[in-house]
């Protein structure tokens, strides 16, 4: 289903808004009207007039907050959910992820995709920052490019690999298909689909090739540099021992750290690595679910924070989560750092900023996304705050907590991309969810074959 067709002129009236704007606006009485895919203006309710609306949607049952953002997320692995459990970074690659990531053909990766981008948007993620995969790169972004989501994909990149040598191509290979793949798919949709540039982690590529791929980068403004470091102590011990660096100080050697640059993870930083993240104004992304599950540990987050290191925040691949809800990233994310840092670390809307305005900085959309202000992008979430589980209070200081802290995936009513909507009362208007689940069982079964 093609999602480039415009609504027209909608106006959405919600009891509140939480805008995630410089000042953390909070509006109530407020409509906001979108005309095709940008937010034009708010409405005071009093000054409505209905009849110039292609739709007027009247929720004041619900709050309407900004779209969340993903800065990590592996597409092709929600496939393999389920079947990697109990087992560290290194051999949960060896023995699961590489060999099932070998194993995908296109229909596989297609149905991992469209699983994957259905389990986002139904649970009010917008936009996100995939790692991709090693073969068939096209279809992840065809199927965002379908599906009307907003994001980031690349071919993930492995010309060396210890752990699984099935799964790695050349060097030369992997260059050539970065280029045609960038070439097809990066800015398709008017920028809705962009190209990232992903070396999977440093054992799994050449310095050429980690170094090479910087370059082309440059060729395509608006790109992203996206890989892993620092996640578990024995890798950083394989990266020490074949490089004699620090993960983070031998990316800086090459030359491939600067503020296009996400790191995934970063849960085992040296002080000089921290100062050259600093310096070179690299994104962190956080991924404090994957990082428990695969006892990698908790990234000294309160700290970056207050060296000034950009945070921003991913479920991963669901086979280490086990699933891709920001709204359990939130909530471990402040949790975790209270017994070591202290209760006030990290409070409700430092969260759901990393999860919103600071996740659209980090990825250099800001002036599109990430906040609901007018001349920015319709990518919009509206979410049921007044459920038996959440708070009982309408007061503002209590609608972070609301959602970071009372909230999951089920509060999620209606989500917006690019002024369309995809998912209505609950419902995906992308994908039939039967028809769905069945194919991905189908093709789970087809690819365990493959093995
Ligand atoms: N490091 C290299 N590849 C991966 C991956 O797929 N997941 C995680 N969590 N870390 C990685
Ligand atoms: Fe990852």
């Amino acid at each position: 289903m093609s999602k480039s067709k415009k609504n027209g002129k909608i106006l959405i009236i919600p009891k509140k808004v939480v805008t995630a704007d410089a000042k953390n606006t909070i509006l109530a009485d407020q409509a906001i009207e979108i005309v095709d895919d940008i937010i034009s203006s708010f409405v005071p309710i009093e000054e409505i007039q209905k009849q110039n609306y292609d739709e007027v949607y009247d929720v004041r049952n619900l709050t309407l907050i900004p779209g969340f953002i993903q800065t990590h997320v592996h597409l092709s692995q929600t496939l393999f959910r389920g079947l990697a459990e109990d087992l560290p970074l290194l051999d949960w690659l060896r023995l699961k992820i590489f060999p099932f990531e070998n194993a995908h053909n296109e229909k596989s990766l297609r149905v991992t995709s469209q699983l994957s981008i259905n389990e986002l948007l139904l649970g009010g993620t917008t936009t996100f920052l995939d790692m991709g995969t090693l073969r068939y790169g096209e279809v992840v972004f065809e199927e965002m490019i379908d599906s009307g989501i907003r994001g980031f994909s690349g071919k993930c990149l492995i010309d060396r690999n210890d752990l699984y040598p099935d799964f790695k191509s050349t060097t030369r290979e992997e260059i050539n298909e970065i280029k045609n793949l960038a070439q097809s798919f990066h800015n398709s949709k008017s920028g809705r689909v962009r190209y990232s540039f992903s070396p999977r982690f440093v054992l799994s590529c050449s310095e050429m090739l980690l170094k090479e791929t910087k370059e082309i980068m440059k060729d395509y403004p608006g790109s992203v540099y996206h890989t892993h470091s620092s996640e578990s102590l024995q890798e950083i011990d394989e990266v020490r021992k074949r490089f004699h660096k620090e993960n983070i100080e031998y990316f800086d050697s090459i030359g491939v750290l600067d503020d296009h640059t996400v790191l995934a993870h970063c849960v085992h930083t040296s002080a000089n690595e921290r100062k050259m993240l600093k310096e070179r104004d690299v994104r962190i992304a956080h991924c404090p679910s994957a990082n428990l599950k695969l006892g990698s540990g908790i990234a000294p987050i309160p700290q970056y924070l207050k060296e000034g290191i950009s945070v921003t925040l991913g479920a991963d691949g669901a086979p280490c989560n086990n699933n891709l809800s920001i709204f359990n990233e939130m909530r471990l994310a402040s949790l975790i750092q209270k017994p070591i840092h202290g209760t006030e670390e990290i409070d409700a809307k430092t969260i759901f900023r990393m999860a919103t305005i600071e996740g659209a900085k980090a990825l250099h959309i800001q002036n599109e996304v990430g906040s609901i202000e007018v001349g920015k992008k319709a990518d919009l979430v509206l979410m049921d705050l007044d459920s038996y589980s959440n708070s009982y209070s309408d007061s503002d200081e209590s609608i972070y907590s609301n959602i970071v802290f009372s909230s999951t995936t089920e509060n999620v009513k209606n989500v917006m991309v690019d002024g369309n909507w995809l998912v209505r009362v609950k419902q995906s208007l992308v994908y039939d969810q039967q028809e769905l689940i069945a194919k991905g069982k189908e093709e789970l079964k087809n690819l365990l074959k493959r093995l």
